[in-house]
């Protein structure tokens, strides 16, 4: 019985709740409240299944729903918090980039 032994000790589970996560306190940022707003006024021009116009953005991102987001999550954060290149041109408000950040870390 080996594989039980393994599946003991693989940590999966332990959380250490002395942590307060960062998410705990500050704005709760929701889809409905801000984030679709956001991908409304910034990228759906380009990133949407219903855009008659995509501009060259690559066919299947789209920025329709929550979960298109959280499929992006990673190159949503690199693309528009770290290198400030989406959408093209940049011109994001930081206070934009902050509530972007905080929605992608505690919100999807
Ligand atoms: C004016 C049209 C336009 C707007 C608005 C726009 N994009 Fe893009 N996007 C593009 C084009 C063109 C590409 C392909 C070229 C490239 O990657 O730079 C692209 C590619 C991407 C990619 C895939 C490439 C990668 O790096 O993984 C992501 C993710 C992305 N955009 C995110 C966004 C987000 C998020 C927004 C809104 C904050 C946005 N874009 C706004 C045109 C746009």
């Amino acid at each position: 019985m080996i594989w039980l032994v393994l599946l003991a000790c693989d940590g999966a589970g332990v959380v250490d709740s002395s942590e307060p996560s960062p998410c705990d306190s500050g704005p709760d940022v929701t889809w409905d409240a801000w984030a679709n707003g956001f991908f409304a006024t910034y990228c759906r021009s380009c990133h949407s299944i219903d855009t008659p116009d995509r501009r060259s953005a690559p066919e299947g991102v789209d920025f329709d729903s929550p979960s298109d987001v959280r499929a992006f999550s990673d190159r949503v954060r690199a693309r528009v918090i770290d290198d400030e290149s989406m959408p093209v041109g940049g011109g994001v408000y930081p206070e934009d980039l902050v509530l972007l950040e905080r929605y992608l870390d505690c919100s999807i």
